[in-house]
């Protein structure tokens, strides 16, 4: 079978990088990392974590990219191309696209939710305010349907308006221009926090080990975390491979996103909890602590405002670097399955994903009352349903497939088209083995604490 063409393919090598760690950072790196890091143990968790990515998430990433890159195609597409229309492999290409649509809709509500916290930085709202004013905001926006609903549908328009200029025009582009700034942001919140006086204990917080603390839940939280970081099991790795050129080394290209990933997860933690123990507070887990704590932080030392201008505008862009590329894995999908033009694709995807997302802009206020899966709000459930389940599934199947069903012989000659063979066998044996088991280990106990077995008692042991 030959090769779908013409395919669009990033211009440049950095263009990918950027593209792909812009996909990989994102709330999850600047938000959720830093507290779950505080909550298991600092540095013994760090550690655990760094286990995780290097053994789990790095030998999925480069299995994804080389469907992508093999195929040329999106990632129900890839599957097609790989073993046909029947095939039970079209599996995961399914799961993942409609893990993408899922967690677009409802991540573009939480970055919504960061655009009012730019504007809400920009106009003062902050400044001079008592702490229990600033944090009472928080509740006040997610109480609001309407104000979240308008940011969402700002937010979504960013990305259709992204996505609809192309590969190269629009998503290499954009991603030039705002990863360079996020990294500029970062580095001056990160300097901001390393010469505060909360710097050590920040450091400390951040690396000290407490291995009291660390328990198999931490384990699971790492794993589980270190899918959702590095995009993977939605379909967008899949994609962004796709438009990879045959010449790249994919270990390395896989080595600099996760890296990347990690260095900008590490330096917001830092960021963010040595200006919080500057001040004499105390992190909250959860979305208190970038939406109430940061805030209040912020309105409590000089130039605060403009720190929480560039803190939330990082927020903005990690945001929209990582949402753009679950729409593109929508889109792809689109166009090559089905033959829509990109215009039609993006606009139709766009539209759909910001109607979905309704439910979620009210799931703390209006909808409250409407529990969907087990006592959890739409919004809840929407993360449940595609965190907890869809992306380790098709992990899972991704990882099945390509150790166990996909020719080794085409795999191995995308690692040595980029010159990377020599890492075929560790490759070979880490996703044969080792990830299928870790990830299934994380499905298990996931399904397990979210009450699956409660409703289906058979299936438990
Ligand atoms: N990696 C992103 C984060 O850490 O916030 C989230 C994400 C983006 C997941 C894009 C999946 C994806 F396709």
């Amino acid at each position: 079978m030959s090769y779908a063409s013409p395919r669009a393919l990033w211009a440049t090598r950095l263009g990918f990088i950027l593209a792909a760690s812009g996909s990989a950072v994102g709330l999850g790196n600047v938000w959720k990392f830093p507290y779950i890091t505080g909550q298991n143990g600092g540095g013994a968790f760090v550690l655990v974590y760094l286990i995780c990515i290097s053994v789990v998430g790095l030998p999925i990433m480069m299995a994804e990219l080389m469907i992508g890159r093999h195929t040329r195609r999106d990632a129900v597409g890839a599957f097609i191309y790989l073993e046909g229309k029947r095939s039970f492999w079209l599996t995961p290409g399914w799961i993942s696209v409609g893990a993408a649509f899922i967690i677009c809709s409802y991540y573009s509500v939480v970055a919504g939710w960061t655009l009012d916290y730019v504007y809400r930085s920009v106009i003062g709202s902050f400044a001079g305010q008592p702490a229990a004013a600033i944090e009472s905001l928080f509740g006040g926006l997610i109480a609001d349907g309407p104000r979240q609903l308008l940011w969402h549908f700002v937010f979504m328009c960013l990305c259709l308006g992204i996505v609809i200029g192309g590969v190269q025009k629009g998503i290499e582009r954009w991603n030039k221009i705002l990863m360079p700034v996020l990294f500029v942001l970062l580095a001056l919140l990160f300097m901001n926090g390393m010469l505060s006086k909360g710097a050590w204990d920040g450091i400390c917080f951040m690396f000290q080990p407490d291995f009291s603390k660390l328990t198999a839940g931490s384990v699971l939280e790492a794993l589980g975390h270190s899918f959702f970081t590095l995009s993977l099991g939605m379909a967008a790795m899949i994609t962004y491979g796709s438009y990879l050129s045959k010449q790249e080394d994919l270990l390395a290209a896989s080595l600099r996103v996760v890296v990347l990933d990690t260095v900008i997860a590490l330096m917001a933690g830092l960021a963010i909890f040595s200006v919080v123990f500057s001040v004499g507070m105390e992190p909250a887990a959860g979305p208190g602590l970038v939406f109430k704590t940061i805030p209040v932080v912020f309105s409590q030392i000089p130039g605060g405002t403009m720190l929480a201008i560039f803190f939330f505008l990082l927020l903005a862009f990690a945001a929209l670097t990582s949402n753009i590329s679950l729409l593109e894995a929508q889109v792809a999908f689109l166009i090559d399955e089905r033959g829509w033009s990109r215009r039609r694709a993006t606009t139709f995807l766009a539209g759909l994903a910001f109607v979905v997302g309704i439910p979620t802009a009210l799931s703390y206020n209006s909808l409250s009352e409407w529990k969907v899966i087990g006592d959890r709000v739409f919004f809840d459930s929407a993360d449940m349903l595609a965190s907890n389940y869809l992306l380790p599934i098709s992990g899972l199947l991704i990882s099945i497939y390509v150790g166990w069903f996909w020719n080794g012989s085409e795999e191995k000659q995308e690692l040595i088209a980029g010159g990377a063979g020599w890492v075929y066998p560790t490759w070979h044996f880490l996703i044969r083995y080792v990830s299928p088991l870790a990830v299934a280990v994380v499905l298990y106990f996931k399904a397990k604490e979210t009450g699956l077995f409660d409703w289906f008692p058979t299936l438990l042991p």
